[in-house]
């Protein structure tokens, strides 16, 4: 009997305490067989046996049952420290969260148009076709469509190229006049130093009765908001080329590195571009059907204003999610 209490003593599981009782208890086990020995024993002997098997079987049965508590609470214990949290455990530095220096940038330039009365406008990031191509002057194959190369969904949707077509939302949904910016993620299949293949952009549009918008009010806003952004910076309009305005400029500011000398930055030019504009071409009206109207848009790309704020060179670094980088700009 004596391996029994033994094997007891060394068992180191609860599964393992309950193999013992199985061999000890069982209708098999030991002390089954024992019972089943006495039987052929002399007489006189036989209630001398039964008296010390009965005496292991309950002093078995208390070991059993106390080193099974016993090992139950260690393996408890054990599964506790391994799952739990030490909430007594702190750490010394407290971490304050913020903005990501694009959403800072993308509130500061919100900030500017609201207190000018422009309504803030979403649209969809999936967009359809029309809203994002065919509205806005880009007719299917006109090759300027493939300056925005996306990614597409079945049945003509695609994830939109730039907030241009929540210009088309608003005036489908809306009467003239309007005064809206439209801020948000955009999405184009370009990858390198300045372009990640999701960004941000800020549209701005503007409409009124015939005649009472002109390039004039456009360029003193657009002067006024570039200098609220930068400080005390030269603004330059370049004639350009969007589908949807007409005629159509691309902003520049004098360089905010080298103040317009002349740095790698600007690719020695002084000159730093930073956004499209211009007078809305009658052709997106026509496909609205606004009448008896004229306005003026315009559209940014906001990683470009947080980089040349905050001096990052690199514009994929901004979305590799790297507290150390992101800290600096607190
Ligand atoms: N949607 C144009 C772009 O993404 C920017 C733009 C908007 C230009 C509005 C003119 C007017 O490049």
């Amino acid at each position: 009997m004596k391996e029994w209490y033994d094997a007891i003593n060394d068992a180191t599981t609860v599964e393992r305490i309950e193999e013992i009782k199985i061999s000890i208890f069982g209708k098999k086990g030991i002390l089954a067989a024992e019972f089943a020995k006495m039987k052929s024993a002399p007489n006189e002997e036989k209630s001398k046996i039964a008296k010390e098997l009965n005496t292991h079987k309950s002093s078995l049965m208390d070991e059993l049952s106390s080193k099974k508590m016993t090992l139950q609470t260690q393996e408890l214990e054990l599964a506790m420290k391994a799952e739990g949290l030490d909430v007594s455990l702190f750490s010394t530095t407290s971490q304050a969260g913020a903005l990501h220096p694009v959403m800072e940038t993308m509130d500061r330039i919100v900030e500017y148009f609201a207190s000018l009365n422009f309504a803030v406008k979403t649209g969809a990031m999936v967009e359809d076709d029309f809203n994002n191509f065919e509205a806005l002057n880009l007719p299917k194959y006109h090759p300027a469509r493939d300056m925005q190369d996306t990614f597409y969904f079945k049945d003509e949707m695609l994830l939109r190229t730039h907030t241009s077509p929540v210009q088309i939302r608003t005036m489908m949904t809306t009467k003239p006049p309007i005064r809206m910016i439209a801020p948000g993620a955009v999405f184009r299949r370009d990858y390198d130093l300045t372009h990640t293949p999701m960004f941000h952009q800020v549209e701005g549009l503007l409409v009124d009765d015939e005649g009472k918008v002109s390039f004039a009010n456009l360029k003193f806003i657009l002067e006024d908001f570039l200098k609220y952004m930068f400080g005390e910076i030269e603004v330059r309009f370049r004639p350009s080329f969007f589908p949807f305005t007409e005629p159509s400029a691309e902003v520049d500011i004098s360089c905010v590195f080298c103040k317009g000398d002349g740095c790698r930055v600007c690719s020695h030019t002084g000159w730093l571009e930073v956004l499209g504009c211009g007078i809305v071409d009658p052709n997106v009206f026509k496909a609205v059907k606004y009448k008896n109207v004229s306005g003026y848009a315009f559209g940014l790309g906001v990683e470009r204003f947080a980089m040349l704020i905050h001096q990052i060179g690199d514009l994929r670094s901004l979305f590799e999610g790297d507290i150390k980088l992101l800290e600096q700009f607190r």
